[in-house]
């Protein structure tokens, strides 16, 4: 008899399992990215290191991150601080050793978050070896990078092989009395690109993925890959041709000037993203752990997507989305951000994740970008839309950019604009100010007396320990939204959004007989709206989680027809 009134439940499970497809590690977890040289300094040298880290991962677990990307951490003389890779097989001195670096891979593993590294494939520095062998006359290295003659004018002044500018401005063309040529750079003087036209850059790169496969990684954040191949000269009767003016800009210097149909999104930078992908699938051949690859381009939403993969090859699982950083911003309108964030959703082939990106190192913080009071509703997005989350350290606790006087710049971005008064608008050092800790000196980020960058001026009440302490805080907000992404609604719910108004947006996710309603405000006034809109909805929804500065607190329940909405505010409802 007992047995038998079972049954119907027994069904149930059995049917409600039966849709969930079982996910790896990578397609649930958070990736939170660690920007080495900012993160901790267990040293007292004023820079961020790999024991710092190591001595930090706890509070990776406490967040509920399950994975990190770290930018670059191998021996670089930092004119591009460590994107200018002079040595691809060794850490950086001041970040630590390899013994740390295994200490840190030790950690990681103890506490299960995995280690995903920055593979800068498309450049070295000019102060590696085989830059340096190459300008010896070396001819195997010499054919490691990309090398032009000079045009001479009728005054025998010699000129740049072409108009190609470097994504940080002015020509990318750099000449080298030592071999009386120019070579390509298409980011600083310090980082000439690599020629993947040879094989034996092709292979030499596919060594570096294995040699730090080999030591556990399960991945990598893959740089600047648009860059990666330039048409072949050969092509264009032995000449590479000039990249035509896009009017944007009258200033021939900006990267801005042309339209880069030669430099950038090619078919073969597609092509070695797939040739990447076997390596990665060959170790999990061998041990059953997939590794990711997560690829930088800022691109159109189709050219994103081919780096998915093509036919039978397969590519990147997670080329990045960064809609919320080039799409949109504190001024957006409710109906725009809902544009921006359908783009990935409608363009991405069926059976991939999204993923969410709402800042990085090369960009202003969320806190600056929209408004600090938007903090927490850019949370929302990027932890409960359907995908992958990632944040940059510090999103989570809403850290704002620093303030970097002229003088204390150091970003070639900012560097580079010559200009004392509006140097702020390219430079990255703002995003990158030491990580806030809590409010001891430097933020808690090093005991120095000059940090590599000055600390921000707020971090004496906006810094992590703080923020534990009162319920009401970013971070206790982010943890919440850590866990609630955990449940099966947030991993396989399906998806509806609208615009309710000019200032706010809203989202439905909803699997079975569960439902949440996501609401972020982005105008500074109240609305009242009708979320009888969505269907399911009734009578009445609960707050589960709300902005900092909402008048509303958890478990407040809400008649649906007539939701008031103060300025900025966000919530996660719950549908009853
Ligand atoms: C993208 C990186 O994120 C950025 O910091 C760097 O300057 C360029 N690629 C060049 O490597
Ligand atoms: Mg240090």
């Amino acid at each position: 008899m007992r047995s038998l009134l079972l049954l119907p439940v027994l069904f149930a499970l059995a049917f409600s399992h039966s849709h969930d497809k079982s996910l790896d590690w990578w397609e649930t977890t958070i990736f939170y990215q660690i920007y080495p040289r900012s993160f901790k300094d267990s040293d007292g040298d004023g820079i961020g290191d790999l024991n710092g880290i190591t001595s930090s991962l706890e509070y990776l677990k406490e967040l509920g991150v399950g994975a990190t990307w770290l930018s670059p951490i191998f021996k670089s003389p930092m004119y591009d601080f460590g994107y200018d890779i002079a040595d691809f097989y060794a850490i950086q001195e001041e970040y630590g050793t390899m013994e740390d670096f295994e200490n840190l891979m030790a950690k990681a593993k103890e506490l299960d978050i995995k280690i995903v590294l920055d593979f800068v494939p498309n450049h070295t520095s000019n102060e590696s070896v085989w830059f340096e062998e190459a300008l010896r006359g070396h001819e195997k290295y010499y054919d490691y990078f990309i090398w032009e003659d000079g045009v001479v004018d009728e005054n025998g002044v010699m000129h740049p092989p072409n108009n190609w500018v470097s994504v940080f401005r002015k020509s990318a063309w750099e000449y080298r009395e030592e071999v009386g040529k120019y070579y390509f750079h298409q980011f600083v003087i310090g980082q000439p690109d690599l020629n993947y036209r040879n094989p034996a850059v092709v292979e030499e790169m596919k060594n570096i993925i294995r040699f730090w496969l080999d030591k556990g990684v399960a991945g990598f954040r893959v740089d600047a890959i648009a860059h990666l191949f330039e048409v072949d000269k050969a092509d264009f009767g032995g000449k590479l041709p000039d990249e035509p003016l896009s009017g944007r800009t009258d200033d021939p210097d900006s990267y801005d000037y042309l339209t880069h149909i030669y430099t950038t999104d090619l078919d073969e930078t597609l092509d070695m993203v797939y040739q990447w992908r076997e390596v990665f699938d060959e170790y999990k051949e061998k041990d059953g752990l997939t590794r990711v690859m997560m690829t930088e381009a800022y691109s159109s939403p189709q050219m994103t997507m081919r780096y998915f993969g093509e036919g039978e090859r397969k590519g990147a699982q997670m080329p990045f989305n960064f809609v919320l950083i080039s799409d949109v911003n504190g001024e957006s309108s409710a109906a725009e951000i809902k544009y921006a964030l359908d783009k990935f959703l409608t363009f991405k082939p069926i059976d991939e994740h999204a993923n969410w990106v709402a800042g990085n190192h090369d960009n202003n913080r969320v806190a600056s970008r929209f408004s600090p009071e938007l903090v927490d509703g850019i949370n929302m997005i990027i932890m409960l839309m359907p995908g992958i989350a990632v944040t940059y350290m510090g999103e989570e606790i809403g850290m704002v950019d620093g303030y970097v006087s002229w003088e204390d710049t150091v970003d070639p971005s900012g560097c580079n604009t010559d200009d004392p008064i509006n140097y702020w608008m390219a430079s990255r050092d703002p995003e990158r100010t030491p990580f806030q800790w809590n409010a001891e000196k430097n933020a808690g980020f090093s005991t120095a007396d000059k940090t590599w960058l000055p600390v921000a001026a707020d971090y004496e009440n906006l810094n992590v320990a703080v923020q534990r302490e009162s319920e009401n805080t970013h971070l206790n907000v982010y943890k919440f939204l850590a866990d609630l992404r955990t449940e099966k609604v947030f991993r396989y719910g399906r998806y509806e959004s609208v615009a309710f108004n000019e200032g706010v947006f809203a989202f439905r996710r909803w699997y079975q007989r569960k439902a949440y309603i996501v609401v972020v405000n982005f105008r500074n006034e109240p609305y009242t709206i009708d979320l009888t809109y969505f269907e399911g909805v009734n009578r009445s929804v609960k707050v589960v989680v709300s902005s900092i500065q909402s008048p509303k607190t958890s478990r407040d329940v809400l008649s649906a027809n007539k939701v008031e909405i103060v300025g900025n505010e966000s919530l996660v409802l719950k549908v009853v």
